[in-house]
């Protein structure tokens, strides 16, 4: 029997996957912690490689019912191994998109992505020191980071400090272990919430505060830091270190929950009523009316268009779609660039159109 085996071929003989979207081939499931997993995949054409900067997210759309929904996950891995790309993610109780990733999702499936996205990363944000602090799923960013630097610069200076509810629900342990033995000046610490009976653990307990950061990390003031983790978490990080004096232009962070959709703007009568204006929907031939106050994705909705969305907060780029005509008033949260902006492509959860527009949808 022939097989017919793929050719090697050298990065710079390859063609990068930066495109707007493609289709990713799942090649690998991994179970990483209670309910948490790490999928890895491969460009669905040969010959390609990706191309991102450490920390950014893609949007998965997930073929969970008649609808699929969109998804953001920030990606894991590294882009100093730019064959594949990974998400890790954790489902939680009530998660449609991540619990229908852990019941069907397996190698030789593909999904369409959009991305890759997103300004939360040292590439962006570089500095002479880090210092990387998450709590839960948070952890995915920093270790994309980590990975890239411990690839390019061994020799990084780096303070990671990871909040966990239990030491089984710490996401990269061994790994992060490994890399802490590896790298001349990358300092690890986890601090967990809470133990069962009988469980043995020597680090830290209890809540992040300025004395944890502080044993971690004396010279945490001269750091760069990047922080992800559920809101409190980051709300805590922050006051701890705007209290200590820290200079805050040198603070990032992350959210990894999603943020509420924004609601309808109230739009001054100023005298005369408010009027609905016309929305035309050019590739379906649909036409429909935005409410004042309204966006395109509501008004794209309630004309029975459909146009992929997952943040629907300006941020993570899945609902970008071409302005053929009219004005909008966009209010976006990074999702789009300037170059795509000048192009004429609009993000259509965050604009709110000023009179007629059409839009290739
Ligand atoms: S849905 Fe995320 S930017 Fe619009």
């Amino acid at each position: 029997m022939n097989i017919a085996l793929p050719s090697y071929r050298h990065v710079d003989e390859m063609r990068p996957w930066s495109d707007r979207e493609h289709r990713l081939e799942c090649v690998a499931v991994t179970p990483e912690a209670p309910d948490v997993m790490t999928f890895t995949f491969r460009p669905d054409r040969p010959g390609h490689f990706f191309r991102y900067l450490p920390g950014q997210f893609v949007t998965l759309e997930l073929p969970v019912g008649p609808e699929p929904v969109m998804r953001t996950y920030t990606l894991s891995s590294s882009p100093s191994r730019p064959y594949t790309v990974a998400v890790t993610v954790k489902a939680q109780k009530d998660s449609i998109g991540t619990r229908w990733m852990f019941d069907h999702l397996k190698p030789g499936l593909q999904l369409k992505a959009i991305g890759p996205l997103g300004d939360f990363s040292y590439a962006r944000h570089p500095g002479a020191k880090y210092l990387f602090v998450s709590a839960g799923s948070g952890i995915t960013p920093m270790v994309s980071m980590t990975r890239d630097l411990s690839d390019r610069q061994p020799d990084s200076d780096i303070a990671f400090l990871h909040c966990a509810r239990s030491p089984d629900d710490i996401i990269f342990r061994w790994e992060l272990e490994a890399k802490a033995r590896e790298m001349p000046n990358f300092t690890l610490g986890f601090i967990i919430e809470q133990l069962s009976h009988g469980q043995l653990w020597s680090g830290l307990k209890g809540r992040i505060d300025k004395a944890k950061i502080a044993l971690l990390a004396s010279d945490f003031l001269e750091r760069t830091v990047f922080c992800c983790g559920p809101a409190p978490f980051m709300a805590t990080v922050r006051e701890s270190l705007a209290g200590a004096g820290f200079d805050m232009a040198n603070y990032h962070e992350e959210a990894f929950q999603p943020v509420a959709p924004p609601p309808p703007v109230v739009v001054a009568d100023h005298g005369g009523e408010a009027q609905a204006t016309k929305v035309i929907f050019t590739m379906s031939g649909k036409e429909g009316l935005c409410e004042p106050g309204h966006t395109i994705l509501q008004a794209a909705r309630a004309s029975g268009v459909r146009i992929g969305a997952a943040c629907e907060s300006g941020l993570c780029g899945t609902c970008k779609v071409m302005k053929l005509s009219g004005e909008v008033e966009m209010d976006h949260n990074g999702g789009i660039l300037d170059d795509e902006i000048d192009e004429g492509y609009i993000l259509a959860c965050c604009s709110r159109p000023r009179g007629e527009v059409e839009i290739e949808a």
